[in-house]
């Protein structure tokens, strides 16, 4: 707790999340003189009750799978079930050990750190248990929740992601309500762990924001895993007995289980923090921003998930980096949503860059797709996996959208997302070698087809 006489700061932060952090660092690394408030724990729900836990969960589920399929391998080995309080040791291992290093990082660097419930109470003055924090320049960065639907109120066996984190025991049963990142997510993790699962999923597919290949390829791997989904089916009300949920859809079906996970998005963090009262615009909660992050009050920012558009830790650092560079002066160039990557970490993964088929007609007309099978790629029919990588170009131009699926995909979004921000053609992709045998070449590969010289592909 900090205990300094003069509270005035350059940088005044409200909240010590992936963007309010990310922010305090680079500001202080600018010789600014920096003040983080934060009512819970530096890390925010990235890496307490986000990211780093569910990443967690994703890896004892692919251990989980491993042991069951082992024998596909050759390999003689026993899954004798899921032991919980064994799977949160390991994950809040992770966590704790991260968060130290975080903590260290912070107090090293020389920031003022104020523990307690931060309120706005001036344009540019904070008030934390009784004491005021004025700044020069005030970032928010209060970040979101879980959001639920009406008729759908969380407590006992209805649940979100926050509570799911902390289970300590295996449900016989879930039902997922909404099919986006984090209920495909849950859902790939539960049925690794044992759990009889059905995704109820409002629009007409699984992963709705993503290409639609992306969603047919997943839709298929998740039939295959016996995953359950219903898709165009919006869920009407839930009622809890002693044994279990009870969820009717509006087409009147009902479904059963033990516990029901509300997944339908995430709501900004801003009411009660003093941001209206202070002459903030707010739109239905969000803070919106010009491109600079810069909200209606001068000296005032938002960074992160209170900003309309992605929800992404990695968006909530580049966002808190800029606006660090912006105050002092640096002119840094803006954080653009469509160059951000994305990735979904259900088996098998979900990555991609970029505009979809759909959002490239849209803007550019006419537009060239390739789909690259995994089938013709020699580390992906080694780890047993299915998916595709596909490519979406302007006409004779550059890259403007990758979109991939399979396991660990994820891990090749970093050359996916070097081509579409450097607005790469696949002919200058196709120039690059990729190492053999890996999962990387499938880019390669996809590029290589693209500008007319397939390799191992079926044309
Ligand atoms: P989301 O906003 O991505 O998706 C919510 C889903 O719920 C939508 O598909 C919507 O159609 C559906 N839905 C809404 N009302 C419904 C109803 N009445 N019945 C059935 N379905 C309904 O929200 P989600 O998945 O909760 O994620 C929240 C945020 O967290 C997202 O922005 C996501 O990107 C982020 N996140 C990112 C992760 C990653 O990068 N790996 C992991 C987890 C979350």
């Amino acid at each position: 707790m900090a205990d300094s006489a003069d509270n005035s700061f350059d940088v005044v932060i409200l909240g010590g999340g992936s963007g309010g952090y990310a922010c305090a660092l680079r500001a202080i690394q600018l010789d600014l003189k920096v003040a983080l408030i934060e009512k819970a724990k530096i890390g925010g729900t990235c890496l307490h009750n986000g990211c780093i836990p569910t990443k967690a969960l994703l890896h004892a589920a692919e251990v989980a799978d491993a042991a069951r399929e082992s024998e596909t391998f050759g390999v003689l080995a026993n899954f004798d079930g899921i032991d919980m309080a064994g799977v949160n040791k390991y994950k809040d291992g992770i966590v704790n050990r991260l968060y130290k290093g975080l903590s260290g990082m912070i107090t090293q660097a020389g920031i003022t750190v104020f523990e307690g419930d931060g309120k706005l109470v001036g344009t540019h003055t904070v008030e934390v248990d009784g004491q005021r924090v004025t700044g020069k320049n005030v970032v928010l960065a209060t970040g979101s929740y879980a959001r639920t639907l009406p008729g759908l109120e969380i407590g006992g066996r209805i649940i979100t992601s926050d509570e799911a984190l902390t289970l300590s025991e295996v449900p016989t049963s879930a039902i997922v309500i909404g099919g986006s990142v984090i209920g495909v997510e849950f859902a790939s993790v539960w049925k690794s762990f044992g759990v009889d699962v059905t995704i109820v999923e409002a629009l007409p597919n699984l992963v709705p924001m993503e290409d639609a290949a992306l969603s047919k390829q997943l839709e298929r791997a998740f039939r295959k895993r016996k995953i359950g989904f219903k898709t165009g089916a919006k869920f009407t009300k839930a009622e809890q007995t002693e044994s279990g949920v009870s969820v009717t859809l509006e087409s009147g079906e009902t479904l059963e289980a033990d516990l029901v996970l509300v997944a339908v998005g995430r709501g900004p963090n801003t009411s009660g923090l003093g941001y209206e009262e202070q002459g903030i615009t707010l739109d239905r909660g969000w803070v919106p921003t010009n491109e600079r992050l810069a909200t209606n009050v001068p000296g005032v920012y938002a960074v992160g998930d209170l900003v309309p558009g992605l929800q992404l830790a990695h968006r909530g650092f580049a966002h808190g980096i800029f606006v660090a560079e912006e105050i002092a002066g640096l002119n840094p160039m803006p954080v653009i949503d469509s160059g951000i990557p994305r990735v979904t970490y259900c088996d098998p993964e979900i990555a991609s860059v970029g505009l979809t088929e759909q959002q490239a007609r849209e803007e550019y007309g006419d537009v060239e797709t390739y789909e690259y099978n995994l089938g013709g790629n020699g580390k992906s029919q080694i780890l047993a996996t299915a998916g595709i990588v596909k490519l979406v170009r302007e006409k004779s131009g550059p890259i403007l959208g990758v979109h991939m699926v399979g396991d660990r995909m994820g891990e090749q979004v970093g050359e996916a997302s070097l081509t579409v921000n450097w607005e790469a053609f696949p002919e200058d992709v196709a120039q690059f070698i990729h190492a053999h045998p890996t999962q990387n070449e499938t880019l390669g590969e996809a590029s290589l087809a693209l500008a007319g010289k397939p390799l191992h592909a079926h044309s």
